[in-house]
């Protein structure tokens, strides 16, 4: 209770110039139309780094009330890091969010706990909120380990944290076995996880802050499904990917889950 349910939108690596400004724009006139309480959900978009700046231009310039954010940060501020982009860059762009450890950054590019600890501690620097993404994978779900899995992900990326440390802290529980394929967790699945994950947060943050912290489901997140993955009670939005992309459906997404 009493944490603001949050929808974000990963775009990954789609949509040009263009589309990104079509589909923010579409979207802001949708989730209008619908009348859909931005005070009860908040819907963030997580665009390609090239495409930030446009997003901000049209956010910032037209007011809209949406909330954006990065993919990914190094986890350094700034220096010869070749390719590398930084908090205090995506919060000159007025990003409010960055995802860390998301399992495509670890699969494809190597990132491994400490990498991740080191990214959610850049984020804070820069005064924005890690969405620190943990999962199994398929071999875990079925040998019934994923819980355990998925924990220690989660004490890797915190240790040595305090709930001083993390303001602003979400966690987003994706099983890497349901992330594109149309697989989902159910809501039994999804919960039984989430309240894993918030009891492990009280032991490591504090009651308080584990109250406080906000636990999304991502992973084939459909219209149709959204209602009753946010019903479950430790699961205070969703983290989506392929039902980002299109506005009408994504406010459809929404709708259903405010
Ligand atoms: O970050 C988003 C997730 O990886 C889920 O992607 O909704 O396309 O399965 P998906």
């Amino acid at each position: 209770g009493g944490r603001r349910r949050l929808i974000a939108g990963n775009w990954k690596m789609n949509l040009d110039h263009f589309e990104a400004l079509t589909l923010v724009q579409k979207l802001d006139w949708a989730l209008r139309d619908a009348k859909v309480d931005l005070d009860a959900v908040e819907v963030a978009v997580l665009p390609p780094f090239t495409d930030i700046r446009s997003v901000q231009t049209l956010v910032q310039g037209d007011k809209l009330a949406l909330s954006y954010g990065a993919q990914d940060l190094s986890a350094h501020d700034s220096g010869a890091y070749t390719g590398e982009v930084s908090g205090q860059f995506l919060r000159r762009l007025g990003c409010e969010y960055v995802l860390v450890g998301h399992s495509e950054r670890r699969e494809h590019h190597g990132e491994d706990d400490a990498l991740v600890r080191s990214k959610i501690l850049a984020a804070v620097r820069h005064e924005l909120a890690p969405v620190l993404c943990v999962g199994e994978g398929l071999e875990s779900r079925q040998s019934g380990d994923h819980v355990a899995v998925v924990l220690a992900q989660l004490d890797a990326a915190l240790e040595g944290l305090g709930a001083d440390d993390v303001p602003g802290l979400v966690l987003a529980y994706e099983p890497v076995w349901a992330i594109g394929t149309g697989e989902t967790a159910g809501p039994e699945e999804a919960g039984e996880m989430a309240t894993a994950l918030r009891g492990r947060l009280e032991t490591l943050l504090g009651a308080p802050a584990a109250q406080a912290t906000r636990i999304l489901y991502g992973g084939s997140v459909k219209a149709e499904s959204v209602a009753e993955i946010v019903a479950v009670p430790d699961v205070d939005g969703a983290l989506v990917g392929g039902a980002s992309l299109d506005p009408a459906g994504f406010a459809s997404l929404i709708t259903a889950a405010h």
